[in-house]
């Protein structure tokens, strides 16, 4: 099984498991976003075929899978959220059947370093890299969610378009200070 940690409304995941073939179980904190991942994941099936794939609310440090029930676990720019770092990967860890991998996206602000981070939960870091053009591409979205700011209230409601605008507006002074990671790694066999 796969399970995409921080799935969100599930895209990279349900990618995934379509190029894979893997069994899929999503897992996010918001319950929105897991009932929406649930219903594309369904509307998508048709362009798709068939696809393997369950959502569940839960959190990156207590994600209510079994121990040793997943042959992998992906996680794309979630970990950033997550106060408690070194629990999450204890908790990827738990999940992680032996030889099991962990693939993750995520920014490095000062003083986070996601290999020493998976090292010392029991990983062997098979790769870091900086994901090519991150800055650029991720300039671009906040340019076009600001060149689009009425039709973002129209479809997510005043509330929930002023944070992700407020987002675009602040976050781009600091993001060359944190560069956004893809680490894999796997777990040493128990
Ligand atoms: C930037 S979004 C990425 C969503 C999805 N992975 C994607 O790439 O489309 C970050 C996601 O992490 C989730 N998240 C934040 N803290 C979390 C936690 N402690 N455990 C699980 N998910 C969390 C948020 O609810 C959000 O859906």
């Amino acid at each position: 099984m796969l399970a995409d940690v921080g799935c969100g409304r599930g895209g990279p995941g349900i990618w995934v498991a379509r190029e894979t073939g893997a069994r899929l179980v999503g897992i996010d904190v918001v319950a929105g976003a897991v009932a929406d991942a649930a219903r594309r994941s369904v509307e998508l099936g048709p362009l798709l075929g068939p696809l393997d794939a369950r959502f569940r609310v839960g959190g990156f440090t207590a994600t209510g899978l079994a121990d040793g029930s997943c042959a992998a676990v992906m996680s794309v720019d979630a970990l950033w959220m997550v106060w408690d770092k070194e629990a999450a990967v204890a908790e990827v860890a738990r999940v992680l059947e032996p030889g099991g991998r962990f693939v993750v996206t995520s920014w490095e602000t000062p003083g986070v370093d996601h290999a020493a981070l998976l090292t010392a939960g029991g990983f062997t870091v098979e790769e870091k890299v900086e994901t090519p053009d991150w800055l650029d591409r991720q300039l671009a979205v906040y340019a076009g969610m600001l060149a689009h700011e009425n039709e973002l209230v129209a479809e997510m409601g005043a509330e929930a378009a002023a944070v992700v605008l407020a987002e675009a507006r602040e976050t781009p002074p600091r993001l060359p200070s944190t560069p956004r990671v893809l680490v894999a790694a796997t777990l040493a066999a128990r």
